[in-house]
C-alpha cells in the first residue's frame, strides 16, 4: 500500500505520548491499516505495552517525529514543552495533530485562553509544522472502540490553517467512526478547548460520566 497523507493510503503515524489517548488512538489507527511508532513515556514498560497492544513500534520522540507522515502529540499540558523541545525542525512541513487540552491539573478549568489556545502554543513551539487540533472523545470510549451512541455518529470538531493537513486529519477522524466537522482556522481552538473543558465538567462534576458525546444538528 502507498504511504503518505492521501485519502485511502496507509499513513505512517508517529505518536508523542503513549498514554491514554496516544495508546488508544495508535491502536485504532493501526487496526485501520496505518503504521504506528510510539514515543514519550516516563515508564519504558508502558511504551512497550502500547506498541505490543497496537502492533506498532517504539522509538525516541525524535524517531517518532521522523517516522510519521502525521504525528500525534498527546501529552499532559505540563509536559508539552519537554515533549516538543527537540523536534521543531524534524516536524517542519509535517502534519501534527494536537489533542492536548491545557487543563488545570485538578480539572477545574483551563490554564490559558481564550485570546490564545493550547493548539496555538503547540504551533508556536513547532513553527513550521502544519498543526491541526482535534480533542477526540474520552479515552475510555476510545479504549472500548465503541464510539457510536445507539448507531448515532458523534461529531468531531477539528481546526487548523492548512487545507491539505486538515483533509488528512479528517480521514483519520472518519476512520474512527466519527463525523469530522471543520471548525475553521487554528484560532478556533480558543473555542474548542473550553468546549472540551465543558465535556470534562459534565463528565466528572455533573455526574454524566465519560460515556457522553456531541452531535452537530443541521437542517
Ligand atoms: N484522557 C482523555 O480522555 C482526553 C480526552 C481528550 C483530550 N485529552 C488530552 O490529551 C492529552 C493526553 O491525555 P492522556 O490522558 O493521554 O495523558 P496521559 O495518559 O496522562 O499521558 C500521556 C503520555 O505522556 C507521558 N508523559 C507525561 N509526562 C511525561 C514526562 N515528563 N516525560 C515523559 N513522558 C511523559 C505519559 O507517560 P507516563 O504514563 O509514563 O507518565 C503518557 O505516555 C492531554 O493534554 C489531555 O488534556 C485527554
Amino acid at each position: 500500500m502507498a504511504s503518505g497523507t492521501e485519502e485511502g493510503s496507509s499513513m505512517k503515524i508517529g505518536i508523542i505520548g503513549a498514554g491514554n489517548m496516544g495508546g488508544c488512538l495508535g491502536k485504532l489507527w493501526s487496526q485501520a491499516g496505518h503504521q504506528i511508532m510510539f514515543s514519550f513515556t516516563q515508564d519504558p514498560k508502558a511504551l512497550e505495552e502500547a506498541a505490543v497492544s497496537a502492533g506498532g513500534r517504539t522509538g525516541t520522540v525524535i524517531d517518532a517525529a521522523q517516522f510519521g507522515d502525521v504525528v500525534l502529540v498527546a501529552v499532559p499540558w505540563a509536559a508539552i514543552d519537554i515533549a516538543l523541545k527537540d523536534v521543531a525542525s524534524v516536524l517542519a512541513g509535517k502534519v501534527v495533530i494536537s489533542c492536548n487540552n491545557p487543563l488545570k491539573p485538578d480539572l477545574s478549568g483551563l490554564l490559558l485562553g481564550t485570546e490564545t489556545s493550547g493548539a496555538e502554543e503547540v504551533a508556536r513551539l513547532l513553527p513550521a509544522a502544519r498543526v491541526v487540533e482535534v480533542l477526540f472523545p474520552f479515552a475510555h470510549q476510545l479504549r472500548s472502540g465503541e464510539l457510536r451512541f445507539d448507531g448515532q455518529q458523534p461529531s468531531q470538531f477539528y481546526c487548523g490553517d492548512d487545507v491539505q493537513a486538515k483533509r488528512a486529519v479528517a480521514t483519520l477522524i472518519g476512520e474512527l467512526g466519527l463525523d469530522p466537522v471543520d471548525a475553521g482556522p487554528l484560532t478556533s481552538a480558543r473555542f474548542l478547548e473550553p468546549f472540551g473543558m465543558l465535556m470534562v465538567q459534565l463528565a466528572y462534576r455533573q455526574g454524566f460520566g465519560v460515556n457522553i458525546g456531541t452531535q452537530l444538528l443541521r437542517r
